[in-house]
C-alpha cells in the first residue's frame, strides 16, 4: 500500500469508518503502547487551548472511542455538556462502554453538522481525525458555525516533524514499528499501514492554518508538540 495515493469523497470515507470498525476493539490500548501514554498530555494541551471553563459545552468530532471526550468532560464538570460525533458505529460503542453523566454520543459525519444549531456550543475539538477527512472546508465552515462567537476550535493532529532528527525517529518509529506494532496487535495491518500514509498526505500546517481562517476563524495559531510529529491548531470564532 506504500506510495499510493489515498481515495477521496465517499470512497475514503467508507475505507476509514470500516478500519476503525474493525480496530475499535484494540484502538485505546494501541495508541497507548504507540505513543507511550503521551496522547493524556496531548488532550490536556486540547483541553488548555480550547480555554473550557466549568459549565461549557463542547463539540468532539471524530470523537472515536472518547479518549478526549471523558478529559473535555472531566474539564467542563457536571453542569457542563460534551457531544462527541463519529461515523465509526464499532468505536462509539467502545466509548459508551465508559459512560459519563454529562456526555452524550450520537453516530454522525463530521462534515455534516446540519443537525446541530448554530453557536450551540463554546468549543469545537477534533483529535487525529482532520487527516481521515479529505474536505477540510466543509469540517471546519461546519465547526466555526457550531461554535458561538468567541468560543474555539481546535485540531490536533499527527504530523510530518521538520526537524532532522525528529525526521529520523519518525521514519523509524512511524513508517517501520507502527504498521508491524499496529499489524500484530490490532491484527489488521491494512489499518497501521493506512495511518502513516494519511498523515504523509495531510496538508502542511500553514496551509491548515489558512483553512481555518477561510472558514471563518481568526487569530488562528499553531505549535508543535512531542518534536514536530503532533501539531495543535486553534482559532477563535469572531464576535
Ligand atoms: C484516530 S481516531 C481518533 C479518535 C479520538 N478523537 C481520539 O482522540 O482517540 C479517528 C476517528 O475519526 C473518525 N472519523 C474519521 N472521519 C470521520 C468523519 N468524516 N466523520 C465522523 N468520524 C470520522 C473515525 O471513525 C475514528 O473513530
Amino acid at each position: 500500500m506504500s506510495g499510493r495515493n489515498l481515495p477521496t469523497g465517499r470512497e475514503r470515507a467508507a475505507l476509514v469508518e470500516e478500519m476503525f470498525d474493525r480496530i475499535a476493539g484494540r484502538y485505546e490500548l494501541l495508541n497507548t503502547v504507540m505513543t507511550g501514554g503521551m496522547h493524556h498530555l496531548w488532550n490536556r494541551k486540547v483541553i488548555a487551548a480550547a480555554n473550557l471553563l466549568p459549565g461549557d459545552w463542547v463539540l468532539d468530532l471524530a470523537c472515536g472511542t472518547g479518549s478526549l471526550t471523558r478529559d473535555l468532560a472531566r474539564r467542563v464538570g457536571p453542569e457542563g455538556y460534551v457531544l462527541g460525533i463519529d461515523f465509526s458505529r464499532e468505536m462509539l460503542r467502545c466509548a459508551e462502554a465508559k459512560p459519563l453523566p454529562n456526555v452524550e454520543y450520537r453516530h454522525g459525519d463530521a462534515t455534516d453538522l446540519r443537525e446541530i444549531r448554530d453557536a450551540a456550543f463554546d468549543a469545537a475539538t477534533i483529535a487525529y481525525g482532520a487527516r481521515n477527512i479529505p474536505d477540510l472546508d466543509a469540517l471546519f465552515s461546519g465547526m466555526s458555525r457550531v461554535v458561538r462567537p468567541g468560543g474555539r476550535v481546535v485540531c490536533l493532529e499527527i504530523a510530518t516533524p521538520e526537524s532532522r532528527a525528529s525526521q529520523m525517529f519518525y521514519g523509524l518509529w512511524f513508517d517501520r514499528a507502527v504498521p508491524k506494532l499496529g499489524a500484530r496487535i490490532s491484527g489488521d495491518p491494512e489499518a497501521y499501514t493506512y495511518l502513516p500514509e494519511s498523515v504523509k498526505e495531510f496538508v502542511a500546517a500553514d496551509d491548515l492554518s489558512g483553512i481555518m481562517e477561510r472558514n471563518g476563524l481568526q487569530d488562528v495559531t499553531y505549535r508543535r508538540l512531542a518534536g514536530g510529529i503532533i501539531t495543535l491548531h486553534r482559532g477563535v470564532r469572531g464576535l
